[in-house]
């Protein structure tokens, strides 16, 4: 069986982005492959959260990672900071990634951009942090939206070198992975751009958002004021809405907007209601199951316990060949 890593910052709470464009893909390939699912811990410090959020935010992906459908029978699922090894192996990795390289990272190019007050070592290294959450379990298939297609292409250039350096082919290369063939990226609801944390709460449907907070969020979508031509080519706020519409409704339900947009007779207030009520019946068993799993402390703890245990065996038996390949030998 091929091994599949992945993971997801705990920054907040999952929102459609994170579902469509990698949960549902780890819930399906747990049963066809060697499955590693981790909550990447680490990888959050960049950006410096307190000890008492840090700590929240862990608990939210793990609970929602269950909800989900992910099941720790089939798919190791752990948090990356209970696995020290892989902190190990980005350092060693560290030694043949090049500081050009780095820089120009397109997500590290938009951080500068963004928060120019806290480009720090950490995140200018972030790609051989990722690389080595990859590399640790010998991953070759990464389930991933296409915002993280580059940071594959780094792991394949520093898995490829350190095979170079040390004469070997030990690490595979690992490739970006969707059952859809293409990578997603799931818009969101102010117009412009993908369903992202950073661009605020009011952009993102979240798997745990209440039925008010969604039809109120749908509701202060961005449109505009309608078509001014039968059959004219959609603006990218309203193409997005289209697009958020496939994913949770009925491809009748799809086609009967599309038709009255063609049409010039869409009223986009009927449209967002429906919008909302699709959303709202998707996400409501696993707002649920959240609500049930987060009382559930005792279960939580087994789950990054056990997972803990698993993730370890593998990335230690990795750990003990690249020291050996490296040439660390014991007197
Ligand atoms: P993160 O935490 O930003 O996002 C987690 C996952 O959700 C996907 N995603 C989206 N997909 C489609 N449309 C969107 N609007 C959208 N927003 C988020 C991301 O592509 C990602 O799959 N660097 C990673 C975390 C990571 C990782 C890894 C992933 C660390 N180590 C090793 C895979 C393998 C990140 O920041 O994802």
């Amino acid at each position: 069986k091929e091994t599949v890593v992945s993971g997801i910052r705990p920054t907040g709470k999952l929102h459609l982005g994170n579902y469509f464009g990698a949960v549902t893909n780890f819930v399906k390939m747990q049963y066809d492959y060697n499955c590693f699912f981790f909550i990447a811990d680490l990888h959050s410090l960049t950006t410096h959260p307190t000890p008492g959020d840090l700590h929240g935010y862990v608990k939210h992906v793990l609970v929602e990672y269950l909800a989900c459908g992910i099941n720790p029978e089939e798919a190791t699922i752990y948090v990356q900071s209970d696995v020290p090894e892989v902190a190990e192996l980005y350092l060693y990795l560290n030694m043949n990634a090049y500081m050009g390289e780095l820089e120009r990272s397109a997500s590290f190019k938009d951080k500068v951009r963004s928060h120019p007050d806290n480009i720090n070592a950490g995140l200018l290294t972030y790609p051989t942090l990722m690389a080595a959450d990859i590399l640790i379990h010998k991953g070759t298939k990464v389930p991933v939206g296409k915002d993280q297609e580059q940071h594959l292409e780094f792991t394949r250039t520093f898995g490829n070198r350190f095979n170079r350096l040390y004469n070997s082919d030990y690490f595979p290369e690992a490739f970006a992975f969707n059952y859809s063939q293409n990578l997603v990226k799931i818009p969101g609801l102010d117009g412009n751009g993908k369903m992202s944390k950073s661009s605020g709460d009011g952009n993102c449907i979240y798997l745990a958002d209440s039925p008010e907070i969604i039809r109120k969020k749908v509701s202060r979508a961005v449109s505009d004021s309608g078509p001014t031509e039968e059959n004219q080519a959609k603006p990218e706020a309203i193409q997005n809405l289209f697009d958020l519409m496939k994913i949770v409704s009925t491809a009748d339900t799809l086609a009967h907007f599309d038709e009255l947009y063609n049409k010039m007779a869409i009223r986009y207030g009927d449209f967002k209601k429906q919008l909302a009520e699709d959303m709202i019946i998707f996400n409501t068993p696993i707002r649920e199951k959240i609500e049930d799993l987060s009382k559930d402390s005792s279960y939580l703890r087994q789950v990054a316990i056990h997972g803990a245990l698993k993730a370890r065996e593998s990335a230690q038996k990795t750990i003990r060949d690249v020291r050996e390949l490296i040439g660390f030998k014991p007197f």
